[in-house]
């Protein structure tokens, strides 16, 4: 059984009052989580605070992106190693907004898989089409191309037993619109039987989150789905109690 899993991507939101509350919150709440792990991602400026306030909790920390060098003179970025420093377990790496917004191309998404890797941080690699990329009924090879930019690296051994993946359909991301359960099965399914073509073994035991649009009201349904292993979570990672609900939708899972 694949321990289900549920990460808030906070994104560029919250004060520092407001992260440490939420963080608090959701830590206070983790009990009642048992057999799911949970974890948030604050932006950088507010990861040492909110390390703090989970100190000596079972939430785990993690970030929304990484530098894909080495620490260096390459100003405004942050290296993996200064993450660990921090207490950052895992990390976004391939985000549809930072492939969007900030060029975040397959080739780089590589080289700061390696980065996380390389300092043992557990990087959920974020995959999905665009709309017109759905419509066109391309949403398969767009999702082989960002899968393949791992699956053909030469250090594929390395990278694949640490990796999860997050299933994000571009369109289901901040608009409301969910992918039905079975939408987000029928490509959760299909990455698992690409990657499984790589590394059967490995393939069984991966994570495959889904995110887009995910709330209390409707995980419990996408976590029904035989591939689906819990979310990545945007806008309702953002209060509490949603997320909390969403973690105990994960937790169903558990007794299926
Ligand atoms: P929403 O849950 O706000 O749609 O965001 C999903 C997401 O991008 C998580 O990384």
């Amino acid at each position: 059984m694949r321990t289900p899993l549920v990460i808030g991507n906070w994104k560029m939101n919250g004060t520092l009052a407001s992260a440490r509350a939420l963080a608090s919150d959701v830590a206070a709440a983790l009990p009642q989580l048992a057999g799911v792990e949970m974890a948030v991602c604050p932006p950088f400026v507010h990861v040492p605070a909110v390390a703090a306030a989970l100190s000596g909790s079972a939430l785990a920390l993690g970030a929304q992106n990484l530098c894909e060098f080495e620490p260096g003179a390459y100003t405004g970025e942050v290296a993996a190693e200064m993450l660990l420093e921090l207490g950052v377990r895992w990390v976004l790496v391939g985000h549809s907004e930072r492939r969007a917004l900030f060029g975040d191309s397959n080739e780089r998404v590589l080289a700061k898989l390696r980065r996380a890797v390389a300092c043992g941080l557990t990087p959920v690699l974020c995959v999905g089409e665009t709309l017109a990329e759905r419509q066109a009924g391309h949403t398969e090879t767009v999702v082989d191309a960002q899968l393949d930019a791992v699956l053909n690296a030469s250090d594929a051994e390395a990278l694949l037993p640490a990796l999860v993946v997050a299933y994000e359909p571009v369109w289901a991301i901040g608009t409301g619109e969910t992918a039905s359960p079975e939408q987000a099965q029928d490509v959760h399914r299909y990455i698992r039987a690409r990657l499984a073509a790589r590394a059967p073994t490995l393939a069984a035991q991966m994570r495959l989150l889904y995110g887009g649009s995910v709330k209390a009201s409707n995980a419990q349904a996408l976590f029904a789905m035989p591939d689906i292993d819990g979310g990545l979570i945007g806008g309702a990672a953002l209060k509490a109690e949603e997320f909390i609900a969403i973690g105990l939708a994960a937790r169903a899972r558990l007794a299926a």
